[in-house]
């Protein structure tokens, strides 16, 4: 997205941001289609189990007709499930799909015998020998084009004028209206969401608040971030302010600053319906009468073309997991991916081994897998959790189930999967 014509834009930013998902972004890009030769080669679990999913939550039904089309057997609800409905269910599914409002606990764990992964549409979670995959940057074009409208409507007063009309009082103004053409926008936090509104970058906050008509706040929640703006750095603005915080409000009442768009709160409702109010934050209701001030309800990113986004990227995450054992992606896990094993190759298996970082473990693998030719192997750790994947040629069937008993009886073996 960039910004109408005569519009400035200046930045502040420590580093600009490069991800796993943008890798996967340019990778799914500038891929080039496999050549028949060397397409891959569908694997399958070596138990040849049917593989069962739970999606809560109403996940996209792109995520879902992608697993069916896959092959998976699919329970797809609308809801999400409290933990003991979880407790009863779980036990059956090899992968679960969530939202924020289902809570993987420890007690649902527990019971998740056959659990392979979890897919997550929104929070992560940390669970030592589960993956957890989520795609965090699918919704930001959502996000960028909210800003870009909170812009106009707060230089009109749009908001305002709109909800006077719908209470019955006709109040046409021009006093402090404004167009954006010939404004600068200073865009703090530089990363997926920020660069999408185009940007020169400025050295410091305070050049960039000194400079800038309007300011936008994209940055995470960081120590150095949670009083980013606070009554000085208010004091050095032009007019023109649209913070995720809640300093602007004596700045707002003084006119200072002309307007402001919140859309993400330090404590937000857990439901819709539930009360915005002063229990929630004190500040609340002081907040809600300001004049143009647009509150939205944390909907940055909620958008038809993000969930379907979320959806398919997530899905992919699970199947490369489920069907190829790849853990590219995973916010919890040692990122481990092999080469496509090649449509041809039948002579070729993949081995899993999801195991606790400890020394001898590489050993013991290729001990028991040192009769066979290893015609790729890669291994990686992250904290407690390590994953070592290797691809095999020419093992006998009749001795799969031996060599697959004696990797998982290793005492660091956290899972073991063939793919065949
Ligand atoms: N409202 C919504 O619905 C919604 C949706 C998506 C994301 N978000 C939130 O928006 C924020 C930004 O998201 P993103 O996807 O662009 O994240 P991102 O990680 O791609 O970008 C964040 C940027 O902030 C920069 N940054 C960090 N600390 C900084 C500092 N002290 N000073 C200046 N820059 C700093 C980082 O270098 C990075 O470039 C996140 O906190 C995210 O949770 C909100």
């Amino acid at each position: 997205m960039s910004l109408p014509q005569n519009i400035a834009a200046v930045s502040v930013s420590p580093t600009v941001g490069s991800s796993l998902h943008d890798a996967f972004a340019r990778r799914r890009t500038v891929e080039p289609a496999p050549s028949s030769l060397r397409a891959p080669r569908v694997l399958h679990p070596l138990e040849n189990e049917g593989l069962r999913l739970l999606i809560l939550e109403n996940i996209s039904q792109e995520a879902v007709n992608t697993f069916r089309s896959q092959g998976y057997h699919v329970d797809h609800y609308t809801k999400a499930l409290s933990e003991d409905e979880l407790v009863q269910k779980i036990g059956s599914y090899h992968g679960i799909g969530i939202r924020s409002k289902t809570k993987i606990t420890a007690k649902v764990l527990k019971a998740a015998s056959k659990l392979l992964v979890i897919g997550c549409f929104c929070i992560g979670t940390n669970q030592a020998g589960v993956p957890v995959f989520n795609s965090p940057f699918s919704n930001s074009r959502s996000v960028a084009e909210l800003v870009m409208s909170e812009l106009v409507s707060l230089s009109r007063q749009l908001f305002d004028r709109a909800y006077e009309l719908k209470t019955g009082i006709w109040n046409k103004q021009s006093k402090n209206c404004w167009e954006i053409r010939g404004k600068t926008l200073g865009i703090v936090g530089y990363g997926h969401i920020g660069s999408q509104l185009s940007a020169r970058q400025t050295e410091t906050l305070e050049a960039l608040l000194a400079e800038a008509d309007f300011v936008t706040l994209h940055v995470p929640e960081l120590p150095e971030t949670i009083k980013m703006i606070s009554t000085e750095q208010l004091s050095k603005m032009k007019t023109w302010f649209l913070p995720h915080q809640q300093r602007s409000r004596q700045a707002i009442k003084s006119k200072h600053i002309a307007g402001a768009a919140i859309d993400v709160f330090p404590h937000e409702p857990g439901a819709n319906g539930d009360p915005f109010d002063d229990q929630l934050n004190p500040w609340a209701s002081e907040l809600r009468k300001l004049p143009n001030v647009i509150l939205t309800p944390h909907i940055g990113g909620s958008t038809e073309e993000a969930q379907a986004m979320i959806g398919q990227e997530v899905s992919q995450y699970l199947s490369r997991y489920l069907g190829y054992g790849s853990t590219m992606g995973a916010v919890n896990f040692p990122e481990v991916d092999l080469r496509a094993i090649a449509a041809g190759q039948e002579n070729q298996m993949r081995v899993c081994h999801i195991h606790r970082n400890q020394p001898g473990v590489l050993k013991q693998v290729n001990d028991a897998l040192s009769p066979y030719n290893v015609e790729k192997q890669y291994s990686d750790s992250k904290g407690e959790i390590a994953y070592v994947m290797a691809d095999i040629a020419d093992v006998n069937a009749a001795e799969l189930t031996a060599l697959k008993q004696r990797i998982s009886s290793t005492d660091a073996n956290i899972l073991t999967r063939f793919l065949t």
